[in-house]
């Protein structure tokens, strides 16, 4: 039993997501295209989450792999294209670049637990198309000089912001400073209606390809306004419409998304300003993290023995992705994808290797009390 509930988005559910849902279930009208008496949820969801990013366009889509496969493939990714990801990311980043029938390639992440920014200029070649920087645990990749890297290598840049929504880089939200940007609002995220997601994009073409592309090449949407005829550009696609009653309950979300981020971007604070001896993540930018407690010890033995501490005294605590690099899952080493082996063994991370070890995050609940934060800082001082 953890002390406090971990939960960030879903500790706030109330009263206000079971009426959202319960009107979407009474008009009957669950299909975001057309129904009996239909709500347009997920089209509201669509401008309210692109005005809260101020970008101009956003889709909403099933999960956030089906928002990263949606970007790839909206922004025109060609066959066998290289995709530079950090070594320190959820599987879903590979999987989504497969899946738009790219290659993964991974490299070091820094202190900051994202993209390094020399790690990626020296894995630029002449066959990567684009980079994903993942802003991890709430806490937003250091943009700017990897953004200087796209620009001078003429790279496609796509944010992943699955974890980090609602969270600032410089003043802008995670998600919009790229040419697109991928969300999830699965169980853990910080808005979420238990599966879910959406992509943030400028281009319009590129707008257009995903709208498309997320309803079997526009089976719906293109029935809607413009006939198919007319269609700029037709291509297939497959079936990653987002209901209506999952865009209710972000609605409901969103709303609490800024509250939820400054408490725990409070707690976060206090919790380190107590303890600056400890080896904190590296924040490229504090003001505007949603808050992560991540630190790291001199060895993965160290790690493991105060994860184990920490959740004896009820801190919810573990390393991230089990201090494994994504590379290590046996089917990226293999380099196995539906359509055959597609690469060989990608080269080690032998710095994210050392770092992720070595790390120990402590997960924040969104209902944390002040005798919660006392309790991490009295645990932590061990
Ligand atoms: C960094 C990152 N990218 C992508 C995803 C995929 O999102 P989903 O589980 O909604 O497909 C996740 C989900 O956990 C994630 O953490």
């Amino acid at each position: 039993m953890t002390r406090y509930e971990p939960w960030r988005g879903l500790a706030l559910w109330g009263q206000e997501e079971e009426t959202a849902a319960l009107e979407v279930l009474r008009s009957r009208s669950l299909f975001r295209y057309y129904g009996p008496e239909l709500l347009h949820r997920t089209d509201s969801f669509e401008r309210e989450l692109a005005e809260l990013l101020e970008v101009p366009h956003t889709v909403a889509v099933s999960s956030g792999t089906a928002a990263l496969a949606c970007a790839l493939i909206g922004l025109g990714i060609p066959e066998g294209a290289e995709v530079i990801m950090p070594a320190v990311t959820f599987v879903a980043c590979a999987n989504a670049v497969v899946w738009a029938r790219g290659v993964p390639v991974f490299a070091e992440v820094d202190d900051t637990l994202t993209l390094d920014p020399v790690a990626l200029a020296e894995k630029v070649s002449d066959r990567t198309w684009g980079v994903l920087p993942v802003h991890l645990n709430n806490a937003a990749a250091d943009l700017d000089p990897i953004l200087a890297v796209a620009r001078r290598h003429d790279l496609v840049v796509l944010e992943d912001a699955a974890q980090a929504a609602g969270v600032r880089y410089r003043g802008r939200r995670a998600g919009s400073l790229g040419d697109a940007g991928a969300f999830s609002f699965q169980l853990e995220k910080n808005i979420t209606a238990g599966e879910g997601g959406a992509v943030s994009v400028r281009d319009p073409l590129a707008h257009q390809r995903i709208v498309r592309y997320q309803d079997q090449g526009g089976q719906f949407t293109t029935a809607r306004g413009e006939s198919r005829a007319q269609a700029a550009e037709p291509f297939l696609g497959v079936n990653l419409r987002m209901t209506e009653l999952t865009a209710a309950l972000l609605r409901v979300q969103l709303g609490r998304l800024d509250p939820m981020l400054a408490h725990l971007r409070s707690v976060a604070a206090e919790v380190r300003a107590a303890l600056p001896e400890l080896h904190w993540r590296r924040l490229p930018d504090e003001e505007g993290s949603g808050g992560d407690l991540t630190f790291f010890l001199g060895s993965r033995l160290e790690a493991r023995d105060r994860v184990a501490a920490l959740t004896a005294d009820g801190i919810p605590a573990h390393t991230l992705y089990q201090g494994q690099p994504v590379y290590s899952s046996p089917a990226i080493r293999a380099g196995r994808t539906p359509w055959g082996t597609r690469w060989g063994t990608p080269a080690r991370c032998r710095d994210s290797e050392g770092l992720l070890g070595r790390s120990v995050t402590i997960s924040l609940g969104a209902t944390m009390t002040a005798a919660d934060v006392r309790a991490v800082i009295t645990a932590l001082r061990g």
